[in-house]
C-alpha cells in the first residue's frame, strides 16, 4: 500500500530542526519523519510519502522549495506549491489552503496510480485530505496532535480562533475513517469530548522515540554547552526542554527551584528553550516567555546554578539527558497542558527519572512506565517538592531510571508501522468479506454460532504468539463457535492490544470488567444497548467515591480507568479489600469488589462483571448455557470462570483465583496462554458432554 503523510506547516525535510527555528516546529515534524521512515521499512508499504507545502525561504533551508526530497527506498517528500512561494506561519496557512488542495489534487490526478491512504496531521490537513476524497475517492486517518478544546479548558482562553480550530478539529474527526491519538488521555477524554467523536474510530497507537543515544562525546559537548553557565557543573542536573511557549510553563519551574532552598543547593537548573539570537529577538511570545525566564532568575537570585543556552543542536539534546541521567538528576516537564509529551519518553529511555504535568499525554505515559511523579503544573511548591523527592530517594530514584529504561521500549516507530499497517488494511477495505469466516458481523450473529467462547485477553490469550495462532486455525475450524473478548482494559486499549496480538476478530467486546458491552456490526462497533440498564441497577458511583476516599492505603488509578459503571483503585495489602468490602456493606451500597494482579482493586455494580456480561451475549445470541466456554488466567475472571459450566484456567493463572481450580466445572490447562486455551476447548470438544466427561477432563488435567 502507499500511504501519503500530509501536513501543512512547519519546516518538513529529512534533518529535523530542533525546537525553536519557526514557531511551530513541534514534535509533529519528529513524529512524521519517525512514522514514514518506519512505514517505509515495512513490507506492506510500497510508498511512504510526506507531503506539504512548497516554499522559498533560504533562511529555513532551500530544500523546502525543492518538489522533491528522496529521504529513502520508499520514502519521499513531495512538495506542493499553492502559487504562493512564502514561508507561512500556522495563523496565515488557512488564506493559502484552497489554492494548495486544488494544486494537491490536480498534482494527484496527473499519476498513474493514487495513494490508497492518506494520513492528516492536524485539521487543516484532514480538512485538505476530506476534499481529496470527495475527489478522488482516497479516505482519510486523522491524527490531532493537539486539541484546542483541552487547550480552551487548560487555558481558559476564548476566542474566536480557538472556537474556528475546535469546530474545524470536530469536522477532521467526523471525517476521518479513523483518529489516531497516542495517548490514553488523548484517546478516551480527549477526543470524547467532541460531538462527533465515536469511540469505536479512535485507536491508540503507541509513537516512536529515536533509540537513546550517548557516548563521552555527546556528553562532553552537553556539558560545555552548560559549564559557563554554572558555578559547579557536577551538580546533579534539573532538565527541561520545551519551546518557548506560555503553555510550557517553564517560569514555574524556574519558580519552583528559586524557592527551594535544597534544590538551590544540591542541584542545577539547565532549560532547553529554543532557539534564540538574543533575549529580545524572535516571535512575541518567544521573546516574552525567555523575558519572564530571566527575570524569574534574576527574581531568585540564581545566577550560577542556572543554565538557559542560547542555541543547541540535536546532538547536545541526547547529551544533556544522559548527562542528566549520569548526574542522578531529573527531567521536568510542568507543561499547563501536553497533549502527548515525547521529551517525557525520551527521558525514559535515557534512565532519566521525571517530573511531569498530570495534565494530558504525561498522566498515563507516567502511570503506565512508573518512571517519575505527576504534579499539578500550576502548583511550583509541588513541583519542587517531587523533584526533591526524586533527588533525594535513591532507591526512588534508581526504581524509576529502571522502570524509565525498560518501559519506553514500547514506543518503538516499527511498533507503531505494524500497528498502523494492521489499522490501515481494515480502513482501505472495510467492506472486504470477513476472511475469519467464524466472526458473526451484522446483527445476523444469532442463527450461526451455536457456542460461544469468551476469554479473557491479557496473559489469557496474550503472551505467546504460537498459541494465538493456534486459536486463530481453532475458530477457523469451527465457525459453530461465536467468539467474545471480556476484558478489564477500556475499548480503547482492548483494541490495541488485539492488534498488537494480532488476536481473532470477537463479535462482542465486554470492556472495563464487565461494565460495558461492544457488538461488532457492520456499521461498526455498537454499543449494547441494553446492557446499562441491566447492569447499572442502584449503583452510585458518586457515593462508592466517598467511601473508597476514606479508605488508608486505597488509590484511585488514573482519570481516565474510571468509566461510568466502574470505579478502579489500587491497593497495597490483602487486608484492605476486605476493609473495603466491609465499608461499602456498610454505606448499604450493592456493588461487587474485585481484587486482581495482587494490585488492582475494582468496584463495580452488583449486577455487572465478566459472568452477567458473558451471559447477556449468551443470551442475545441465543446460545444455551451449557454451549458457553469461558477461560482466563486472574481475578478479574473469577466470576466468569465460576459461572461457566466450560471454564478453562490457563496455566499461568495468578494465584487469586486458586481457589478455582478444583471445582468440577474447570479445567485446568497443562499449557499456558492462548495454547491452553486452546487445549482446553480441545478437552471439552474431544467428549461428550455431561459429568462423566468432565470428570475425566480433570483427572487428566
Ligand atoms: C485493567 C484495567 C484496570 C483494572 C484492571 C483489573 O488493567 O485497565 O482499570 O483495574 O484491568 O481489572
Ligand atoms: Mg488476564
Amino acid at each position: 500500500m502507499h500511504i501519503v503523510s500530509l501536513a501543512l506547516g512547519g519546516c518538513l525535510r529529512a534533518e529535523p530542526v530542533p525546537y525553536g527555528i519557526t514557531e511551530d516546529t513541534g514534535g509533529h515534524i519528529t513524529y512524521i519523519l519517525g512514522e514514514m521512515a518506519a512505514l517505509a521499512a515495512h513490507s506492506s508499504v510500497s510508498r511512504a510519502e510526506i507531503v506539504t507545502r512548497r516554499f522559498d525561504d533560504p533562511a529555513l533551508g532551500a530544500v523546502h522549495n525543492t518538489p522533491c526530497e528522496i529521504l529513502g527506498p520508499k520514502c519521499v517528500i513531495t512538495r506542493i506549491h499553492s502559487g504562493n512561494s512564502r514561508y507561512l506561519a500556522k495563523d496565515e496557512l488557512f488564506g493559502d489552503r484552497a489554492a494548495f488542495t486544488k494544486a494537491l489534487i490536480a498534482e494527484l490526478r496527473s499519476r498513474e496510480r493514487l495513494p490508497a491512504l492518506i494520513h492528516a496531521h492536524f485539521a487543516d490537513a484532514a480538512d485538505v485530505a476530506a476534499q481529496v476524497e470527495r475527489a478522488l475517492g482516497i479516505p482519510y486517518v486523522y491524527t490531532a496532535h493537539s486539541l484546542g478544546l483541552d487547550k480552551r479548558t487548560a487555558t481558559g482562553s476564548e476566542c474566536p480562533t480557538l472556537s474556528a480550530r475546535i469546530a474545524e478539529e470536530d469536522r477532521a474527526i467526523a471525517g476521518a475513517s479513523a483518529v489516531i491519538g497516542s495517548s490514553r488521555d488523548e484517546c478516551e477524554r480527549q477526543l470524547l469530548g467532541y460531538p462527533s467523536a465515536r469511540a469505536d474510530r479512535i485507536h491508540r497507537i503507541l509513537p516512536g522515540t529515536a533509540p537513546a543515544r550517548g557516548g563521552d562525546d555527546l556528553v562532553g559537548r552537553a556539558r560545555d554547552l552548560i559549564a559557563p553557565f554554572l558555578r559547579d557543573p557536577d551538580k546533579p542536573v534539573i532538565l527541561a526542554i520545551a519551546r518557548p511557549v506560555a503553555k510550557k510553563n517553564l517560569r514555574t519551574l524556574v519558580e519552583a527551584f528559586g524557592r527551594s532552598k535544597d534544590l538551590r543547593e544540591s542541584a542545577n537548573l539547565v532549560i532547553l528553550a529554543g532557539q534564540r539570537e538574543s533575549a529580545d529577538c524572535g516571535e512575541a511570545e518567544q521573546v516574552a516567555v525567555v523575558t519572564e525566564l530571566l527575570a524569574e532568575i534574576d527574581r531568585h537570585d540564581l545566577y550560577g546554578s542556572v543554565a538557559y543556552p542560547r542555541t543547541h543542536d540535536c546532538d547536545h539534546v541526547s547529551g544533556l539527558y544522559c548527562l542528566a541521567a549520569q548526574s542522578r538528576g531529573v527531567f521536568v516537564n510542568p507543561a499547563l497542558i501536553e497533549p502527548f509529551g515525547l521529551t517525557v519518553i525520551e527521558a525514559a529511555s535515557h534512565g532519566l527519572p521525571v517530573v511531569a504535568t498530570r495534565i494530558g499525554g504525561p498522566l498515563d505515559t507516567v502511570s503506565e512506565l512508573e518512571h517519575g511523579l505527576l504534579v499539578d503544573p500550576r502548583d511550583s511548591g509541588a513541583i519542587g517538592k517531587a523533584i526533591a523527592t526524586l533527588l533525594n530517594d535513591r532507591t526512588l530514584w534508581q526504581r524509576c531510571s529502571d522502570n524509565g529504561r525498560e518501559g519506553s521500549r514500547a514506543f518503538s516507530w516499527n511498533g507503531y508501522a505494524e500497528h498502523f499497517v494492521r489499522l490501515a488494511s481494515r480502513v482501505i477495505a472495510p467492506h472486504a468479506p470477513v476472511a475469519t469466516g467464524y466472526t458473526t458481523r451484522g446483527t445476523g450473529i444469532g442463527p450461526g454460532a451455536a457456542s460461544l467462547f469468551v476469554s479473557d485477553m491479557d496473559n489469557t490469550l496474550t503472551g505467546c504468539a504460537d498459541g494465538v495462532a493456534q486459536l486463530h486455525r481453532f475458530l477457523r475450524d469451527r465457525p459453530d463457535f461465536g467468539f467474545a473478548i471480556a476484558t478489564g482494559r477500556s475499548l480503547v486499549e482492548a483494541r490495541r492490544v488485539h492488534r498488537e496480538w494480532d488476536l481473532p476478530d470477537p463479535a462482542a467486546w465486554i470492556t472495563s470488567v464487565g461494565s460495558e458491552i461492544y457488538w461488532e456490526t457492520s456499521d461498526g462497533l455498537l454499543r449494547d444497548p441494553a446492557f446499562p440498564a441491566l447492569a447499572s441497577a442502584r449503583w452510585d458511583a458518586d457515593r462508592v467515591e466517598a467511601v473508597m476516599d476514606a479508605l488508608p492505603g486505597i488509590v484511585p488509578q488514573p482519570a481516565y480507568e474510571q468509566r461510568q459503571y466502574k470505579r478502579s483503585y489500587f491497593y497495597i495489602d490483602i487486608a484492605q479489600v476486605a476493609a473495603a468490602r466491609r465499608a461499602l456493606e456498610q454505606a448499604g451500597l450493592p456493588v461487587r469488589v474485585i481484587p486482581s494482579h495482587g494490585r488492582f482493586l475494582d468496584v463495580l455494580p452488583v449486577s455487572a462483571g465478566k459472568a452477567a456480561a458473558m451471559m447477556h451475549v449468551a443470551e442475545t445470541l441465543r446460545i444455551a448455557r451449557s454451549r458457553i466456554f469461558a477461560a482466563g488466567d486472574s481475578g478479574n475472571d473469577e466470576d466468569m470462570l465460576a459461572a461457566c459450566d466450560n471454564a478453562i484456567i490457563v496455566s499461568n493463572h495468578s494465584s487469586e483465583i486458586a481457589g478455582l481450580i478444583l471445582r468440577p466445572n474447570v479445567y485446568l490447562a497443562r499449557g499456558s496462554h492462548a495454547a491452553g486455551v486452546v487445549e482446553g476447548l480441545r478437552a471439552y470438544g474431544d467428549i461428550a458432554h455431561g459429568d462423566d466427561a468432565r470428570t475425566d477432563i480433570r483427572k487428566r488435567a
